[in-house]
């Protein structure tokens, strides 16, 4: 059994798939894991509505930072490893609020730190030797680089520029402490931006999808020339499940899929599909595209080295930016139904205080 937190989220809830369909790929059992979530907006049970059924995954619905939740939850479950990928994730909210990245992203992380130590401490010696606490973070720990700077590897130095990436550093600041302190068997990965099926459409990717359908403006920020290095969520599921397996502990892993695209390009490549797979009874989805304020702080660039994964671990992705694109934009045109369950009063709520006060 192994305990998943924020796996009703984009990332967390691909993860649960791809666990189940991994593990019958290979001929190995099924392996039931709990799912630790405090079910915020982004948090959604129906992306694993399927192994929620089934009996496979099993629902704990609280905070990490309720560490009273968190020890009843270890007792009784018993989980092999913890996979912490639970925080608050969305730049722009971090912005406009950041307490609640604060309390989640770095108290949460504390608190689920102390009582895993706890619970460890007290495993039998076999069980405690094979326990794993593996962090789920971000390339944005780093900071920005320029167009000719290399790309980030694990030692490049922190340097977070927002609230989010500097609540993300903090966690992986305590991760690495808990480790180095008290030996406690770490693993953490640092990744680059994520798509996919089930990403919250708040985020830039599904957010482009669901306005060009719907003949909204698409609000690309500044002058659109920032660059994200794309990784299919696939891909970083499939690397935690070998960073779990054969890290070393208290190493770090960068994961990224050596797609670095400038935000303008990763736009008009979705409405050029769009055009392609549901074209516009007039015009083309390129004519909604209006550049708005820029993002305050807004990094320039992200690029990650994926040297030590592949040479250590020998992870490779297996989607383009090309393959994975296509089958983002397709999964958003056949899951309608996903998106209306999440797209909840709460969520029109942020796109108004998000794009309502953006010049055009
Ligand atoms: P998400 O926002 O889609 O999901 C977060 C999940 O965590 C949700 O299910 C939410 O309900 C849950 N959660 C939030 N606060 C919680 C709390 N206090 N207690 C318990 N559960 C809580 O995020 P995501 O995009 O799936 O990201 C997952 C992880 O990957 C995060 O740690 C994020 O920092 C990291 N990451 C994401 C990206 C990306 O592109 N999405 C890139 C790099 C790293
Ligand atoms: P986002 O998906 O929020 O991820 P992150 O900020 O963590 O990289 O944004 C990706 C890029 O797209 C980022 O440079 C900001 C930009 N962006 C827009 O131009 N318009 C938007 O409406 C959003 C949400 C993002």
């Amino acid at each position: 059994m192994i305990l998943i937190t924020g796996a009703a989220g984009f990332i967390g809830g691909n993860f649960v798939h791809h666990w189940f369909e991994r593990r019958a790929k290979l001929g190995l059992p099924p392996e039931q894991v709990v799912v630790f979530d405090k079910l915020t907006y982004a948090g959604n049970p129906a992306t694993i509505a399927a192994q929620l059924k089934s009996g496979e995954a099993t629902l704990v619905h609280a905070d990490i930072a309720d560490r009273d939740a968190v020890r009843q939850a270890l007792q009784q479950y018993q989980p092999r490893a913890i996979l912490h990928f639970a925080a608050e994730s969305h730049v722009d909210r971090s912005i406009h609020g950041p307490g609640e990245f604060i309390h989640t992203n770095m108290v949460g992380t504390f608190s689920l730190l102390e009582e895993s130590r706890a619970y460890w401490m007290v495993m039998p010696e076999a069980e405690r030797a094979a326990f794993r606490f593996l962090h789920v973070s971000t390339d944005e720990v780093y900071g920005s680089l320029s167009d000719t700077d290399p790309a980030f590897s694990e030692t490049t130095a922190y340097a977070p520029n927002s609230p989010y990436s500097a609540s993300k550093a903090g966690s992986d600041h305590l991760v690495r402490a808990y480790h180095h302190t008290y030996g406690f068997p770490t693993l953490t990965t640092n990744c680059s931006n994520n798509y996919g099926p089930y990403h919250f459409p708040e985020k830039l990717i599904p957010l482009m999808i669901l306005n060009a359908l719907e003949g909204k403006p698409l609000p690309v920020y500044g002058d659109g020339l920032n660059i994200r290095d794309w990784l299919f969520v696939r891909d970083h599921c499939e690397a935690i499940c070998q960073v779990l397996e054969k890290g070393r502990l208290g190493e770090t892993y960068n994961v990224g899929g050596k797609n670095e695209i400038k935000n303008i390009d990763v736009v008009t490549t979705i409405c050029r599909k769009l055009d392609a797979l549901r074209p516009k009874e007039s015009g083309r989805y390129e004519d909604q595209i209006t550049y708005v304020t820029d993002r305050p702080g807004h990094d320039r660039r992200y690029a990650i080295d994926p040297t030590k994964i592949e040479r250590e671990i020998g992870w490779k992705p297996a989607e383009s930016f090309e393959t994975g694109i296509d089958k983002t934009v397709r999964w958003f045109l056949d899951n309608t139904e996903w998106i209306d369950t999440v797209r909840s009063g709460a969520y029109r709520d942020w796109i108004n205080t998000n794009y309502q006060g953006r010049q055009a």
